[in-house]
């Protein structure tokens, strides 16, 4: 099978990992156990996730004047990503995450620096591309107009879109509607949908409004969609030794997109995308835990003992 061709648009981070045993309080300092510094950002995080899965990759972001450019830039092309259309910005520094690792679980701070860059016009020269594509792979740390002239393109030559709204913010309807696919957590959910803390609608019923294009992570839980009828599924997570859990959504959504593009159902693409997602959870750093396709494959021929709790 051809593999098929994937265009990531978001952004590119040096991300500087420091790990505790317990979170610091406002005002309080303390002493980490450990710091490392790992490639990562969203999109090429996504990038890579997809590349190691078995797609044609093509990243389009922007990076700084800056020592990290070349780190980020050198690390995608080592995974076979094409970064061609990755541009530098001048008197930019590219994108820096700040992370937290506690008890398997994390907090970040983005400094999008040259990430944010990225505008509408540069949309235009890279429309071959896009409609070159068998999927555009999306998230929110670029600028949001960027993001909705790229759906808004996509739609517009045919090439679905999957967005993963993270960092959130509400998505105006009609960009919901040219979406194919959109990746929140819960608490992503209720924000892109609009809601305010008065409206107390469950995550079932907001899934229900738009079957077939929400696919909600759990984290441990897995993943929880709706098809055009039926009720909503959950797909168990899988029980796994949790490191860090940095880069699991982007490696869901790397599988979801390889997965999709290859024809499988959305059902066979969200077990598929599960059982990758947990395997990225194993090690420190976004982009290491993220497994090949064979790992994913052998992984999900384990019992079915084999899934969290949900
Ligand atoms: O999704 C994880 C990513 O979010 C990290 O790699 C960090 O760079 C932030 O962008």
């Amino acid at each position: 099978m051809a593999k098929p061709k994937i265009t990531v648009i978001g952004s590119m981070n040096i991300d500087m990992v420091t790990q505790t045993e317990i979170m610091p309080s406002q005002g309080e300092t303390i002493f980490g156990t450990a710091f490392s510094s790992f490639m990562g950002g969203k999109g090429a995080n996504q990038a890579v996730a997809c590349a190691r899965l078995g797609a044609q990759v093509t990243m389009i972001g922007c990076v700084g004047e800056d020592h990290f450019a070349k780190l980020v830039t050198e690390a995608l092309e080592k995974e076979g990503v094409d970064t061609q259309y990755v541009r530098t910005v001048p008197h930019k520094s590219t994108g820096i995450a700040v992370i937290t690792v506690c008890d398997n679980d994390n907090r970040i701070i983005v400094i999008p620096g040259a990430n944010h860059c990225l505008l509408p016009e540069d949309l235009p020269l890279l429309k071959d591309q896009i409609a070159n594509s068998d999927m555009v792979l999306l998230q929110q740390e670029i600028p949001f107009a960027t993001v909705e002239a790229a759906v808004k393109l996509a739609h517009k030559l045919d090439i679905p879109v999957i967005l993963n709204p993270a960092p959130a913010m509400k998505l105006p309807g009609e960009l919901l509607e040219q979406l194919y696919l959109v990746t929140p957590n819960e608490y992503e959910l209720g924000i892109l949908m609009g809601l305010d803390n008065n409206q107390e609608l469950t995550y079932e019923q907001l899934i229900a409004l738009y079957p077939n294009r929400i696919v909600m992570t759990g984290g441990r839980k897995g993943a929880y969609y709706k098809l055009a009828d039926g009720a909503i599924k959950n797909e168990p997570g899988r029980k796994v030794e949790a490191v860090d859990t940095t880069g699991a959504g982007d490696t869901f959504n790397g599988a979801l997109a390889v997965k999709l593009s290859e024809g499988s159902t959305l059902e066979e693409a969200v077990r598929f995308a599960v059982a990758a997602s947990a395997l990225s959870v194993t090690k420190l750093g976004a982009q290491s835990g993220m497994p090949l396709r064979a790992e994913v494959e052998r992984f999900m021929e384990t019992r079915i003992e084999g899934r969290a709790d949900s």
